[in-house]
């Protein structure tokens, strides 16, 4: 099995970029919260790990959102109707090995201090998911503001006395106490309003050391952002597992060594994140899709590049996932990259896909059978837009394709 040598807290800043852009309006939220919460956070004094796993889980902390709606209801400023996502956030980190251990900031980002603070858990993980639901009433109030005034100074009375309204009932005391401190400098409210918040969250990045990490654990990783991106709509459930699957079983019959077929499966998981900023409405649309709404669509191979060409570690599976919609022809999208330019990997991300993709329901047709699918990637080769070599494979192996790519 290999390694991989990456920066965890690059590759998560990274990752919530993609989920930044489920927001669509309400952009970079997670990482103002990151920073609001950072903030109250120093004032008290925390450090290392405490303040690490403070941050980590407030930029992660609506992982449980896939679908733009839903964010833009919880944008308004109503509390605690949501605890759905809470749920889902909290069981997506748990699976992942090294986000394991925030998975309760997360399930309690909503709960009232009142009643986390008897909780069953250690008093730190309380007061990180007391702190970050702190931080995100602030952005959200502070959003509020910002729609019909454009300076957050004029409003920092209003937003914090409606914190200190929820002391003790919503919020423990003692964050609210150090956010009053905070929240008498401008400095603070200018950070917020300018979009400066993620700058300051970029730098979080540089301070922690590149780390080897297994295949099992970037995986497990990387499997909580497909999960979203496959969320949300539910007829792309499980689309980037079928993806993963059949691109790795296919590195397998091409005789691909272990490690090339490892990131096969991980630029599969990865190929279609950019979807997260393509609305919901427009995934699960019916009819045709009017021009405006294709050119919408088809934006998200080159927000897939956007999102994971900043990890380093991950440049050769960030081309591959990136380039699943580049036709050898010339034809496909976004780098327009013909023939030769396109590794037989990212060939096979792309078969991998269209396969895929062919045998699920989709709003507009049914889910096809095998056979059907071979017709259609046959002529899909002759018009020179697929890999001959790669779908003669899955010829070959069109059974074994049918249940590699059929994950449901
Ligand atoms: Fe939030
Ligand atoms: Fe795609
Ligand atoms: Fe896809």
């Amino acid at each position: 099995m290999s390694t991989f040598t990456i920066n965890l807290h690059e590759a998560v800043y990274s990752l919530s970029n993609a989920l930044d852009l489920v927001g669509v309006t309400h952009i970079h939220h997670g990482k103002r919260v990151a920073y609001i919460a950072a903030e109250c956070a120093k004032r008290l004094g925390w450090q290392d790990q405490h303040l690490d796993d403070l941050f980590q889980a407030a930029i992660l902390h609506d992982c449980g959102i896939s679908k733009t709606a839903v964010h833009s209801r919880l944008a308004q400023f109503e509390w605690e109707q949501n605890t759905e996502h809470c749920f889902v956030g909290s069981k997506l980190l748990a699976s992942c090995s090294l986000l394991a251990h925030l998975s309760d900031a997360v399930l309690h980002h909503h709960t009232h201090w009142s009643v986390l603070k008897d909780a069953d858990m250690p008093m730190q993980m309380k007061l990180i998911a007391n702190c970050i639901y702190l931080a995100e009433r602030v952005d959200v109030l502070s959003l509020a503001c910002l729609v019909d005034q454009s300076n957050l100074l004029l409003n920092q009375h209003a937003i914090t006395d409606q914190i200190v309204a929820k002391m003790g009932d919503n919020f423990c005391a003692e964050l609210v106490e150090a956010f009053i401190d905070i929240a008498e400098s401008s400095l603070f409210w200018f950070t917020l309003e300018s979009g400066d918040a993620s700058g300051y969250t970029a730098t979080w990045e540089a301070h922690t050391p590149n780390k080897a990490i297994e295949f099992h654990e970037l995986k497990s990783l990387v499997h909580i952002f497909s999960h979203i991106v496959d969320a949300k709509s539910s007829y792309t459930k499980e689309h980037s597992d079928g993806v993963a699957n059949l691109a790795r079983f296919l590195g397998e019959c091409l005789d691909l060594p272990e490690e090339s077929c490892e990131m096969l499966e991980l630029a599969g998981l990865l190929h279609d994140i950019g979807k997260l900023r393509v609305p919901s409405e427009l995934l699960e649309k019916e009819g045709k899709l009017i021009e405006e709404e294709y050119a919408i669509v088809q934006r998200h191979s080159f927000d897939t590049y956007e999102i994971l060409k900043n990890i380093s570690g991950l440049e050769t599976i960030t081309e591959w996932a990136s380039q699943h919609h580049e036709r050898l022809d010339g034809n496909g999208y976004p780098f327009q990259m013909v023939n030769g330019a396109i590794s037989l990997e990212a060939r096979i991300v792309a078969v991998a896909d269209v396969f895929q993709a062919l045998a699920q329901t989709r709003p507009y047709r049914k889910a096809l059978d095998e056979h059907a699918i071979m017709r259609i990637l046959r002529e899909q080769v002759d018009c020179r837009h697929l890999d001959a070599t790669i779908v003669l494979c899955v010829e070959q192996h069109l059974h074994a394709c049918f249940k590699a790519a059929h994950c449901q």
